[in-house]
């Protein structure tokens, strides 16, 4: 609902309530938590504050605010904005001309301008049931440039109060760490300037009140709807108040010509009073009913087997064949064939561009591929890199145009490749045509779409965005044309994790790192806004690739199937043993899938702190729960630490199927817990439990 009364403008779901009101011109912030009623009082009252340390709804430069500022901009003759209030409407909301979340709802506009200036800025408030979503839209008025060195999709100042905040920080192949701190005196900055999202920081920050836990206390999140640079600052002013702000990065600045308008990404803010894991459900709910392509979302996804980690660049028909003869009786229903599959790539140095199949390794093309993978009954999948162009390829060789490049310059390898200029309508033209033939003449069901390095070279500021932009244009034509197929997003793993990229990928390769212990830290990371049904997990083998350490088959299972299951491995050389494991895995993981992918998530043991991890999942109306217990190192003389369940009916039966059926009350198992039976290192425990009668202990 948004209520306009009095110049007060307060936005709830019910369960929170977010408040302004228009003071001297200024939206001014009033109010963000638990939902109040319409007319409390306090939804109107701001305190009495100058410039300096009002809470306001854009927070603006050189007018005497000199907290970091929403907005920036120059132009001829000023370098400060005073934006005042000229009007609102209640409207349907509008296309930002990139993802954001769908569904319509009703949306608060509020227009400020400012004459001296001649700029316009619009602020966008959509409600949705669990989240607010936030972008703003800049108007050039005036007959000359101005420049933005910062255009913010939010900005919201918390009141005075210790406040603490949670990001998810990372590198290559361990995305995500959970970094808690207080929110200290001074401006604490995360970001990329990488122009894509970044393994070192995903867009994500929370705000938590001192002291919030897992399933208590308040917790305020917020996630940004976008695959490019980003920035997140928090400034902790001398009042003890803290602003959030969030948005894209504008690498120094970007130029509006008159007339020319800017649209933010949108940022997406959630509140809890239950917590952090209350704000994880939050987001698990609004994406998955409100971000995820509703033909995928809470879907069954399809076992997958990927050639990477068991044949790399290594393989030819034959090889392909008996790798989908070993995945044949597993329970695999999809076969993808990942890198290597093109122009004459034996390595990472050649032919990405080159999207034809490379006739060396498989002179029938992939027919005989598909033929194999259908006579066995499996789908198939292949690999791209859209994004990427190598040096040594034909596209190179005839479009070295195509690669983003400053003149005068050497183009920067990584990886021994360039990035392709996404902001040219050709580029994306050509690399269209090129995925489409392959798309249109096979069988293909699921594409993974990798990304594997950042942007350099970029000649233009603009172009940073006009890049995201082309690769969600990308995203929208195959999407439209081949609307059935399944994408799973990757970019060096969860480089690239971000909402703009599910709204396209339903799911997304969520770390290289397959080992299944560091898994239980990445996994954990990424849970904190995002769905387990977005998560890409695969069993790998041991020694494992990343790290050389030896987990059993069980919990690389277990871990594994707390998102989308899938292997890695050379189903060709697996023994007996391993065979019957990974059949019963794949079983039990169908009739679990509908649970684990649309339950909801309780994180029990966070592996950040002694190396233990646990997560449940509960269906929401509490009739079932999955429960994946994970050890880090065993001890001896271990510790027992008891699993309170979460989530439960308290007053209902509930049986054990680990523990030969054991009927406990939903009580019992949330207040006093289970205790796990599994001690060695990386042992793993799954529980299935489920409700068998109302009215317990
Ligand atoms: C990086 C991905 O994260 C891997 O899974 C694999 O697809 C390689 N790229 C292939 O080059």
């Amino acid at each position: 609902m948004i209520y306009t009364d009095d110049n007060v403008f307060h936005l709830t779901d019910g369960a929170f309530s977010y408040a302004f009101r228009i003071k001297d011109g200024k939206p001014t912030h009033t109010y963000y938590g638990k939902a109040l009623k319409r007319n409390s009082r306090m939804l109107a009252e701001c305190e009495d504050a100058g410039a300096d340390w009002a809470a306001v709804e854009c927070g603006e430069r050189g007018r005497g605010d000199f907290r970091i500022p929403s907005l920036a901009l120059c132009g001829n003759g000023f370098a400060s904005t005073d934006l005042k209030y000229v009007g609102h409407e209640i409207t349907e909301k509008p296309e930002l001309g990139m993802p954001a979340l769908r569904g319509a709802v009703e949306t608060l506009v509020v227009t400020l301008r400012d004459d001296v200036a001649k700029v316009e800025l619009k602020l966008f408030y959509s409600v949705y049931d669990g989240a607010l979503a936030r972008h703003a839209e800049l108007i050039n008025l005036g007959d000359a440039p101005v420049t933005l060195s910062t255009a913010d999709s939010a900005c919201v100042d918390f009141g005075g109060g210790d406040y603490e905040y949670i990001s998810l920080d990372g590198r290559w192949g361990g995305e995500c760490g959970v970094t808690r701190g207080a929110v200290l005196p001074g401006v604490h900055t995360l970001g990329s300037a990488r122009g894509i999202t970044s393994h070192q920081h995903n867009p994500f920050v929370a705000v938590l009140r001192r002291g919030a836990g897992e399933e208590h206390g308040e917790a305020y999140g917020f996630n940004l709807v976008y695959s490019g640079g980003f920035g997140v600052r928090l400034e902790r002013d001398e009042k003890s108040q803290v602003r959030v702000c969030i948005g894209a990065e504008l690498y120094g600045g970007v130029t509006l010509a008159p007339r020319e308008r800017f649209v933010t990404p949108e940022a997406v803010c959630v509140y809890s009073d239950s917590g952090i894991g209350g704000m994880s459900r939050k987001f698990h709910t609004l994406y998955r009913k409100h971000l995820i392509n509703p033909r995928f979302a809470d879907k069954p996804r399809p076992v997958v087997i990927n050639s990477w980690e068991s044949m790399y660049f290594d393989f030819d028909e034959q090889k392909l064949k008996s790798f989908i003869g070993g995945a044949t009786g597993l329970g695999i229903d999809t076969v993808v064939l990942d890198d290597g599959w093109f122009g004459r790539r034996d390595r990472d140095d050649s032919s990405l561009g080159d999207w034809t199949v490379d006739a060396r390794k498989l002179p029938n093309g992939l027919k005989p591929v598909i033929d194999c993978c259908k006579a066995n009954g499996m789908k198939f999948g292949i690999w791209f890199e859209p994004e990427a162009i190598s040096p040594d390829s034909e596209l190179y060789r005839a479009h070295p145009e195509f690669a983003l490049a400053t003149r005068g310059r050497t183009g920067v390898q990584m990886r021994n490749q360039f990035v392709l200029d996404f902001s040219r309508r050709d580029v994306v033209d050509f690399i269209y045509e090129a995925m489409r033939k392959i798309l249109s003449e096979y069988d293909i069901s699921y594409v993974k779409w990798d990304m594997n390095r950042p942007l350099s070279d970029v000649d233009d500021a603009k172009k940073y965005i006009g890049y995201v932009k082309g690769v969600y244009s990308l995203y929208e034509r195959i999407t439209a044309t081949f609307p059935h197929i399944l994408i799973e997003g990757c970019c060096s793993g969860g480089g690239r994790l971000d909402p703009a990229i599910l709204y396209y990928s339903p799911m997304i390769w969520s770390s290289d790192d397959s080992d299944a212990h560091e898994r239980t830290k990445i996994q954990y990371g990424l849970s904190l806004c995002y769905p387990l049904q977005t998560l890409s997990n695969h069993v790998s083998v041991c020694p494992n690739h990343q790290t050389g350490r030896h987990t059993p088959l069980a919990t690389r299972g277990a871990v594994a199937s707390l998102g989308c299951l899938g292997y890695e491995l050379n189903a060709a050389a697996l023994g007996v043993d391993e065979r019957a494991q990974i059949k019963a895995q794949a079983e039990a993981y169908k009739v679990d899938a509908p649970l684990i992918l649309t339950g909801e998530l309780y994180r029990l043991r966070s592996p950040f702190e002694d190396g233990a991890f646990c997560e449940q999942v509960t269906a929401a109306d509490g009739s079932a729960a999955y429960v994946v217990y994970v050890v880090g190192l065993g001890q001896c003389n271990m510790p027992v630490r008891k699993l309170r369940l979460c989530g439960l009916d308290a007053d209902a039966r509930y049986a054990i199927a680990e523990r030969d059926g054991a009927v406990y009350g939903g009580a019992e198992l949330m207040y006093g817990g289970i205790r796990p039976k599994i001690s060695g290192d990386f042992g793993a425990e799954i529980l299935h439990i489920t409700r068998v009668a109302d009215g317990g202990a």
